[in-house]
């Protein structure tokens, strides 16, 4: 049994953490941080864990957190999660860090995809991408682990058997479809109930901040440097993400071809599902019936009129593209089976 604490436990991610870990028979959660709900039971922020815990939020400073737990998770916005580490890396805490602060490799892509030059970029190498599929034995004996952004997550998982097989012909052009969620618990103008319903905005036509490290590791999976674009819209659902992407190939490919290029990478993955169906209503992923899980659907579509694959990604980004990931990575760093706390089937959302 080992203890954790929250940092920034009052978010979305944050309650997503709470709610995983709440039946996580290896785990005490022993701090849940908040400044703005400090002294408040965790219950009344996330209502949904009446009967699950009694724990209230502190305002304890993340170093305080960290003297009295054994991990701690970083629940925090990006740009925040940079200035706390650098002290609690030197604690020799274990950690994982929710935010996109040490995502990359090379320092030089924060200046191009968040507009900040990093302020700690001797630490990025100490930092492991906490994509299991990909990084399993790096988490295994990882300190640090930096979970990946939640388009990104869907994205490369859906891509990343098709750049490993050196399918992809530059760039790869993604369309990315997200729910109100993914924008954290503080409200704005474009996520006021009235702007945000019916509507299906293009918040992001190209530039999106998540391709830096989708390019960094599909480079890394195929060996050579790849190239993406995005263009992303806020759709009319609270949770879910929906990725669909365009590869064109060097070479005509048959199904059999793709379908072997998935199977060899993610046939023994305990969260990664085909959807794939010929008739009825969910022919291809759908976030309808992947949201409230840790599951990634995949599926794909060939288009021979111009050689293209069309890649297609579902994940729950609350889960799957964020605290789901966080706790496999805990799962790996710490010897316990890799599922635990992870295996609820999906909502179906009806
Ligand atoms: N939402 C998603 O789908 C998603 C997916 C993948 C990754 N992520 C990442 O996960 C992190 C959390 O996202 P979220 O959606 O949960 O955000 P959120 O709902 O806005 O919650 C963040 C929490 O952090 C606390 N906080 C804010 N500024 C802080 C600071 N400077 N220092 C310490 N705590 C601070 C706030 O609580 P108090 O002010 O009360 O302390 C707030 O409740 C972000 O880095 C985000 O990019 C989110």
């Amino acid at each position: 049994m080992i203890k954790v604490g929250i940092v920034g436990a009052s978010g979305y991610a944050g309650g997503e953490l709470l709610r995983l870990l709440s039946t996580h028979p290896e785990v005490e959660v022993s701090a849940a941080t908040s400044k703005h709900n400090a002294g408040d039971y965790v219950f009344k922020v996330h209502p949904n864990l009446k009967g699950f815990t009694n724990l209230k939020f502190t305002a304890e400073t993340p170093s305080e957190v960290a003297s009295r737990v054994d991990l701690l998770f970083l629940a925090v916005p990006h740009g925040s999660s940079v200035r706390i580490t650098p002290g609690l890396v030197e604690t020799g805490i274990k950690l994982i860090d929710m935010s996109a602060d040490f995502r990359f490799r090379d320092s030089s892509k924060y200046p191009v995809w968040y507009g900040w030059e990093h302020p700690a970029p001797d630490l990025l190498a100490h930092f492991v991408y906490g994509l299991p599929e990909l990084h399993r034995e790096q988490i295994k004996n990882a300190r640090l682990v930096s979970v990946p952004g939640c388009i990104a997550s869907s994205s490369i998982y859906s891509l990343a058997p098709l750049a490993k097989s050196g399918f992809i012909q530059d760039p790869v052009v993604i369309d990315a479809k997200i729910g109100s969620s993914g924008s954290g618990n503080k409200a704005s103008q474009a996520t006021h109930f009235s702007e945000r319903y019916n509507s299906v905005r293009i918040y992001s036509p190209s530039g999106h901040r998540h391709i830096g490290e989708i390019e960094q590791e599909l480079s890394s999976v195929s060996g050579k440097p790849v190239t993406a674009t995005m263009s992303a819209h806020s759709v009319n659902m609270v949770r879910g993400i929906l990725t669909t992407s365009s590869v064109l190939t060097r070479d005509k490919l048959s199904e059999p071809d793709v379908w072997k290029a998935y199977r060899s990478m993610y046939r023994n993955e305990p969260f990664i599902r085909f959807m794939m169906d010929p008739t009825g209503l969910y022919r291809y992923p759908d976030p309808k019936v992947v949201v409230g899980s840790n599951f990634a659907d995949l599926g794909f579509a060939l288009d021979s009129h111009v050689d293209r694959v069309v890649a297609i990604g579902a994940i729950d980004n609350l889960i799957k593209g964020a605290a789901g990931n966080a706790v496999q990575c805990m799962n790996l760093m710490n010897g316990f089976p890799e599922t635990e706390g992870l295996l609820a089937p999906p909502m179906r959302l009806i």
